[in-house]
């Protein structure tokens, strides 16, 4: 089994987008309304990684009871703010306010993790859009690792709207033949083992066992979940999977360190339009 790194890609990408910062000088914010512990220490890593190569991080603190209003009013002062290229609104929001929504707020221009609902729109139309970073950090890496996609069978578990869903999209671009499983799925072993191509986005930790894979198939874990010991795990049961599969993202090291990275570069585009 090939275990699909997604370090050196990563560490491309940085370079590519500090060369470019230089002379664009990108400002990116990050609007936080949220207390949870995970999701900071995201939003830290974020801002390290972007002075890392070289563009500026404003990290816009709300706090966890701030009002939708409030939320919506931040998102639509900083995308008019010509000193700022890129708008992104970090999750878990507060109870009653939808990310969904208040991305709307979000000058598609800007948006540089395609939360706006405009971005969505435009990739599902083929149009010139931001993709989620995420979603393409799966493209990215899979592009990076040489694996074929057109023509063959992928699977994406999930359909949220900054994984599942672009990602969809994103494949079926690349003639990929796509199906997309969620909790309502009968049989979800029956539909992952006909992938050629597997992405697994849903968050539960050992979701796919040895099973859910058709001997082969390259499997793309994006789940981060938290393990006991402070650290992290897929969605892939990893000892049970990695003698059946062809090739396999680790958790952490894989889809990771290039949402990050793709996320940086994002901004300095949008910093160069
Ligand atoms: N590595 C990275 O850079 C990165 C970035 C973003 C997210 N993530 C991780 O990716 C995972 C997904 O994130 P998300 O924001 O898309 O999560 P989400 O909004 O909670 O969506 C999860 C999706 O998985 C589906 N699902 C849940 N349980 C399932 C099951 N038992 N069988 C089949 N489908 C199931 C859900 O189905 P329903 O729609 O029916 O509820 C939903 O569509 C999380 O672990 C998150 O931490 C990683």
């Amino acid at each position: 089994m090939r275990t699909l790194s997604g370090k050196e890609l990563a560490a491309a990408v940085r370079e590519r987008v500090r060369a470019e910062a230089a002379a664009r000088q990108p400002r990116l914010a990050v609007v936080v309304a949220t207390a949870d512990e995970a999701s900071l220490w995201y939003v830290r890593s974020i801002a390290k990684a972007a002075a890392g190569v070289g563009i500026a991080c404003d990290v816009v603190e709300l706090g966890p009871h701030a009002a939708p209003e409030t939320i919506a009013a931040t998102l639509a002062g900083l995308s008019a703010d010509p000193g700022v290229h890129g708008v992104m609104l970090q999750t878990p929001l507060p109870p009653g306010a939808s990310a969904q929504e208040l991305a709307a707020a979000i000058d598609p221009a800007k948006d540089v993790d395609g939360a706006a609902p405009l971005s969505l729109g435009r990739l599902a139309a083929g149009l010139p859009a931001f993709a989620p970073a995420t979603a393409a950090a799966v493209l990215a890496l899979l592009d990076h690792h040489g694996v074929e996609l057109a023509g063959r069978r992928a699977v994406v578990v999930g359909r949220s709207t900054v994984v599942g869903k672009p990602l969809a999209h994103l494949l079926l671009d690349r003639h990929a033949t796509v199906t997309v499983c969620h909790s309502r799925t009968r049989d979800l072993a029956a539909v992952t083992s006909q992938a050629e191509v597997l992405v697994v986005a849903a968050g539960r930790a050992g979701l796919i066992g040895a099973g859910h894979v058709a001997p082969g198939a390259v499997v793309i874990d994006v789940g981060t979940n938290p393990t006991a010991g402070g650290g992290l795990t897929g969605d892939v049961d990893l000892a049970a999977v990695a003698p059946v599969a062809g090739a396999l993202t680790p958790v952490p090291g894989g889809v990771g360190p290039v949402t990050t990275a793709l996320l940086l570069e994002h901004t300095v585009r949008a910093a160069g339009a």
